[in-house]
């Protein structure tokens, strides 16, 4: 069991650059499986969740070579179809390999998934999406079963209606009926930037998909898709992240190698915030001259406010001055994070869907967990901004979906080191900030 140690109270300062988006590597990685073929991919980040999706895939059959950031995708010998269950049931993201099972074999028998617990989070639009393709489907012994009938050549073309706009069954459609014998049109498809950077790949593999970006997508069939190759968009997520631990610790963060335009909802809210924004053609940067103030978000589907930075913005407010809410509207529950914050003297309430936080003076340093993906985020970050020395545990949570997060911070001046269960903190974590 690995530990992270922060002595926070330092204003982060500099540059950072960001890294290839999770969200996107993970369906372009199964989409690239697609192919009986070999596609080459770039920036492509070296984080957990893209190391367990390789490991399933590689034990369907499928072949990986990793140089640097560039994974080479041979899926040529991809030719089983029941996934691994241990590895599923660590990342919801392993259901995407349903679609692609399905519109390259015909069949799958996927994992119910796991994930962060971040409230209840079925699969039933998912499972709805491909009935309505004309697959039969059922939950047998925790897994789903779907099958197209034995001579129907894949998915019919149907209108399907996103419930709750979802972005994992917008794209599990979209895989599912890239190939396939008729038109599916997608309504209240989901508009996230990582869905529209699934469809380009899919179309430089010989997909016709139309529409991404809006809510009406359509997708029609085609016999075969083949390689290709593609550079996936930067984490906006991850960027977010740091430019809020700048916000946090009243520091000056520049985000580099990203699209500024992903970014509109975070910088309304952080300028209305207190803070300095500056979008620069290739990056954003946010710096912290004042006290921060209390504000109101409510979370949305793209393009309104991300749902993955509420954990981090709600660790950024804990010192603003007066009461902020958050009130989460994507995820069922989302405060796990709640409390470990609460350990280390924020002052937070959770009621029904939203948090409210009530700003105080100085956080204090505490043994806390990184119980989720962002939930780590915001326990990083306002150990970022405490007074002492914060030990968090659970880091592998955090390995999920940071790249390099330890590098990356000390690069900006923290004090934060890794270390393995037995290690004492060395003098730069435990210096006074
Ligand atoms: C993706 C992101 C996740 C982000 C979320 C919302 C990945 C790997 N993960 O997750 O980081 O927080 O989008 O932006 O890209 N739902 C159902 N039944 C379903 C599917 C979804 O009830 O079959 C519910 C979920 O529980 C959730 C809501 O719909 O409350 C939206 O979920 P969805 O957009 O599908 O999120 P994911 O694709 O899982």
């Amino acid at each position: 069991m690995e530990r992270i140690i922060i002595s926070g109270g330092r204003p982060l300062r500099g540059t950072v650059r960001v890294s290839g988006a999770k969200n996107s590597s993970l369906p372009i990685i199964a989409a690239a499986c697609l192919a009986a073929d070999v596609s080459i991919l770039d920036n492509v980040p070296h984080c957990q969740d893209v190391l367990t999706l390789r490991a399933i895939l590689e034990d369907l059959g499928a072949r990986f070579e990793v140089e640097g950031a560039r994974l080479t995708v041979d899926a040529r010998g991809l030719d089983r179809t029941i996934p691994d269950y241990d590895l599923c049931r660590r990342m919801r993201a392993s259901f995407y390999t349903a679609g692609v099972l399905l519109a390259r074999m015909g069949r799958a028998e996927v994992p119910l998934p796991g994930g962060c617990s971040i409230g209840t989070r079925p699969v039933d639009f998912h499972m709805k999406g491909f009935a309505a393709l004309g697959a039969e489907v059922a939950t047998e012994h925790g897994h789903m079963k779907a099958a197209f009938p034995r001579r129907s050549r894949g998915a019919k073309g149907v209108p399907f209606y996103v419930p709750r706009s979802s972005v994992g069954t917008t794209i599990n459609l979209m895989l599912a009926a890239s190939t396939g014998r008729g038109v599916t049109t997608l309504t209240n498809a989901a508009r996230e930037p990582e869905v529209v950077d699934t469809a380009v790949f899919l179309n430089l593999m010989g997909a016709r998909v139309r529409g991404a970006g809006t809510d009406t997508i359509t997708i029609r069939g085609v016999p075969v898709l083949h390689g290709a190759q593609y550079t996936i968009i930067p984490d906006r997520i991850e960027a977010g992240t740091y430019l809020l631990c700048g916000v946090a610790t009243g520091g000056d963060v520049l985000a580099e190698g990203l699209i500024p335009e992903h970014f509109q909802a975070l910088l309304g809210k952080v300028t209305e915030a207190g803070a300095e924004t500056v979008v620069e053609p290739d990056g954003v940067r946010v710096r912290l001259g004042r006290d921060l103030s209390a504000v109101d978000v409510d979370t949305a589907p793209y393009p309104g406010f991300a749902t993955d930075l509420h954990p981090p913005l709600a660790a950024a407010l804990t010192r603003a001055r007066g009461v902020s809410s958050i009130r989460e509207t994507v995820h069922d529950s989302r405060f796990a994070y709640v409390d470990e914050l609460r350990r280390m003297g924020a002052e937070m309430k959770v009621d029904g869907d939203t948090v409210r936080i009530s700003g105080v003076e100085q956080l204090s340093g505490a043994p806390v967990e990184a119980l989720d993906i962002r939930a780590g985020a915001a326990v990083v970050i306002g150990a970022l901004a405490a007074t002492g020395m914060t030990e968090i545990r659970t880091v592998e949570n955090l390995d999920r979906g940071y790249e390099g997060l330890t590098e990356k911070l000390r690069s900006l001046g923290a004090a934060i080191e890794r270390l393995d269960e037995e290690a004492e903190p060395a003098a730069a974590a435990t210096a006074a900030g």
